[in-house]
Parts: structure tokens; sequence; C-alpha cells
């Protein structure tokens, strides 16, 4: 990520304190590779361990067992529920790497992702699902179709799955909970739902959106136009995770492969990785963060990369400057002491916030001043806005060196499945992060050299933009069933 610094010197005990707060987010080069490596143990140990425990990285058996071609048809039906909305949509898949996608989007309101009953989630869902049906497919919402429209349901939290249709939720992530989810099966949650308000819709399949970015990626991607496989499909966005395809040999936790399977799509819940912090970086800032979540002590991975947590890594680091006399004191003052709300209450500074802080070059950073004042109703001075982008920066290139471990280490590791073809490899991504974050994409890039996952060969990685994954990719899973 680039920097531009414009004269932009600090008064010594700020500067001090700042350049101490860098060294803490900074990552050595000998770091991602010791990282990559024990990725890799632990993506081995969570391929093993029978049950599901916060020490081992979830790496959930999908059921899916192909990875699509491009050639699949016909008309499905896809929800996704896996943040702050919930999407709706129908796909026609045209058998030739393309489609036609309807789609509605309805926000889900903040007084159902917690302290309510299962149902009251999963009728709104179903609602929703009726009201789509309603308006862009009238002959299915007025049963006049005899087979049901076969959905495929992308649920972008960690469930224990089963079958392709079955599936228990571990825990919520993302800001959602709801205690009585836990443990029950997603797909009769919904379906329940759906055939009390008489919609002639069957849910088929239940995918997590990475799964899903995987398939779309891979159905819309002509290795012979690209000369690439597709072969991680991730997302950097509220959350992280990504999906990958494995052999089943390597798959020994799954008892009773279905017949003549010979490798299956895992979601990996890598958000989850090292859960006991043996590797990864831990500063009294993550901690902070971590105390404040609903799933405390998981998902630690994801609390120092993901959109979710940028912002409020970031807001934490400036209270604790602000605390130790450094910035914002005559601001202070002047309000008779005490801060903006918006600073001082936990997940009120956006990821969006930063991705216009990290690239300001204006003039004593103006930009930044009226971007913090709009939204944050934070008045600063040049140095504090100094203070910011530098601290912005470097919580933002920590995120995007640790994404690098994870999909660095998978290509290493499926390299083998490939060594028929010469083709590169392709990382399928979708998030607001590594969509719009700037310069997020080429520092992870950056990381993955360092990794050096296909030492001595040719073959190239790139990422793509991978997008409609939690639509398109859910549809193909419906195709598989
Ligand atoms: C969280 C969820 C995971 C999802 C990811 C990205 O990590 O646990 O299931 O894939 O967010 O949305």
């Amino acid at each position: 990520m680039s920097k531009r610094y414009i004269n932009m010197t600090l008064p010594e005990k700020v500067e001090l304190a700042v350049r101490e707060v860098e060294n803490q987010f900074y990552l050595t080069n000998d770091y991602l590779i010791k990282a990559s490596e024990y990725f890799e143990k632990s993506m081995d140990e969570g391929l093993k361990a029978p049950k599901q425990s916060r020490e081992h990285m979830p790496m959930i058996p999908t059921f899916v067992t192909k990875i699509p071609n491009g050639k699949e048809q016909g008309i499905y039906l896809a929800a996704d529920l896996g943040g702050t909305n919930f999407r709706v949509c129908s796909i026609d898949l045209k058998g030739d790497h393309t489609f036609e996608l309807k789609q509605n989007k309805y926000k889900i309101p903040l007084d159902l992702m917690k302290g309510v009953k299962a149902d009251e989630l999963f009728q709104f869902l179903a609602i929703k699902i009726q009201a789509f049906l309603n308006e862009h497919h009238d002959d299915v919402a007025n049963n006049k179709t005899k087979d049901p429209l076969k959905l495929g349901f992308t649920f972008s939290f960690p469930v224990e799955q089963t079958a392709l249709d079955k599936g228990t939720l571990i825990r919520w992530t993302k800001g959602f909970d709801i205690p009585d989810t836990v443990d029950r099966d997603i797909v009769e949650l919904l379906q329940a739902n759906l055939t009390v308000l008489e919609v002639n819709v069957k849910v088929v399949a239940l995918a997590n959106d990475t799964v899903g970015t995987l398939l779309s990626r891979a159905y819309q991607n002509d290795p012979s136009k690209t000369n690439a496989n597709t072969v991680i499909g991730c997302i950097f966005g509220t959350g992280t995770n990504g999906a990958y395809y494995e052999t089943i040999e390597n798959i020994p936790k799954l008892k009773n492969p279905p017949k003549d399977c010979k490798g299956m799509v895992i979601n990996t819940e890598w958000g989850s990785f090292d859960n006991t912090l043996q590797i990864l970086p831990n500063t009294t800032f993550d901690e902070i963060v971590d105390k404040e979540t609903a799933n405390k002590g998981y998902h630690l991975f994801e609390k120092r990369i993901s959109g979710m947590f940028l912002g409020e890594i970031l807001r934490v680091t400036l209270l604790n400057l602000f605390e130790r006399g450094l910035i914002f004191q005559e601001l202070y003052k002047e309000r008779g002491g005490s801060l903006p709300h918006r600073i001082t209450e936990p997940w009120l500074l956006d990821s969006e916030v930063l991705s216009y802080i990290q690239i300001d070059d204006s003039t004593d950073l103006k930009m930044s001043e009226l971007i913090l004042k709009n939204v944050l109703r934070l008045p600063t001075t040049r140095d504090e806005r100094i203070v910011i982008q530098r601290l912005t920066r470097a919580i933002a290139r920590r995120a995007a060196q640790l994404s690098a471990i994870p999909l660095a280490t998978i290509v290493k590791r499926v390299q083998d499945q490939y060594k028929d073809d010469d083709r590169d490899f392709e990382i399928g991504c979708d998030g607001s992060v590594v969509e719009f974050y700037p310069g997020f994409r080429d520092a992870i890039m950056e990381s993955i050299e360092v990794i050096n996952p296909l030492k001595g060969s040719p073959k190239k990685i790139y990422l793509k933009i991978a997008k409609d994954g939690s639509g398109v990719g859910a549809a193909l899973c419906a195709t598989t069933a």
C-alpha cells in the first residue's frame, strides 16, 4: 500500500507513540512464511478432528463434490443471509458460462439480529422470498407450477454440515446472536417457514458464501480463454473466509463420503484460524476488540482482517492515544470534558471511512478532515489526522498481509491436483474490503509473493473479483442436488 508523506512531522512525544503502535502492527516476511506453515498444519488438524472445537479451524465438508465447468443449465432460486442484508435471487444458468439474474435485497432489521427467537428471523426470510416470487415469478407465487422451484440457501455462518441440504448452526458471527438457532438445522428452519406460507419452493442446498463464490467463479471462468483454474473462493468483507476443493483421502474426519466421490469442497472457516493465539499477532487493541464481541475468543483471525473490525481496531487505538494525553486534548477541553459519541462508542467507525483516509494525499489531509467531521462529527487538527492516517495504514496493511496467509497456503496445497496441466491459478474473491479498500489486493499479492507458494513453478496466481457468488453459487449448489 503506497505511502505518501508530505512533510508530516509530529511533535516528538506523539511521533514516538505512533511509531511504537505502528511497530505492534508490523509483520515481517519471516513471520508470513512461518504463519503459512502453521496454517497448513491447522488445515490438516481441522480435517482430522472429529468434533468442532475452539482449538481447531472448522474445515467443514460441504457435500459439494464437484466444481462447475460452465455447462450447467436451468432456473434456480437463491437466498443469501450473510450480514446485514438478505438477498433473494433467481438465476437462469445458460450453460455457456453466462447467466441471467433477478434479485431483491432486504435489510435485516437490527432487532431481528439478536434477542429474538429463531422463527422470528426465519419467518421474516420466508416472507421476503414470497415477496420476491410475487414480484418476479408469479407462476410460482400462485402455485401454477407443478414442481417446486429449487432453492440454494447461502448461509454465511459456521455450520456443521451433514448433507448438501442439512446443517446445524455452530455459532453466530458478525453481530448476530439468536441463541435458540444454535445446533438447529438451518434448512429445516427456512423450509418450515416457507411451508407455512405455502410457497412452492424446496430448499435443496445449504452453502456458505465462500463455496458460492468458488462455484460461481468456476462457472464463469472459461479456462480455455483465461488459461487459469479457479482454486479458491473467498470473502474479505464484513467477515472473512475461504473454500477450496480437497481430495477425499485428505479428509479423514469424513467417515461416510458420498459414493464415487474423489473430493469435496471444504468450507475452511479460516476466520477461526488460530483461536488459541499460537502465532497470530496480538496487540492490546486486538484484545479490547475481541472483548467487545459476542463471540469472544472465536474467529480471532477474522477480527484482525475483516471490514467489521478494521474501524473498531482504529477506534480503540485512537482512544488509547487520547487516554495517554497525545491526541484530541483540545477538543476534549472545548467540549467540557467529552469526546463525540461516534468515537467513544464501539462499532460506529466504519471501515469505509478508513478507505478514504488511507489514500488521502490532499494538503494537510483536508479530505480526511471533512470525512471525519461529517461521518464521525470529529473535528481534528492536522497532527491528529497524520496520526489517524498512519494508524489506518498500519492496521490495513497488517490485515492485507494476514489475508495472504490462507490464500498462499491453499494454492501451495492444491497445486498437485493440477500437476497435469500448465494452467495458472486464480482465486475468486468477493467482499467490500477486497473489492474497494484501496491497495488491499496489491498488498495481498505482495505478501503472497513473499510466501512464494509455487516455488520453482512458472505458474502464476491471480486474484479475480467474483461478483454474485452467493446468488449464482448457491444456484450452482442447487444444480448438484
Ligand atoms: C464469517 C462466517 C463465515 C463467512 C464469512 C464471510 O467468517 O463465519 O461463514 O463465510 O464470515 O462472510
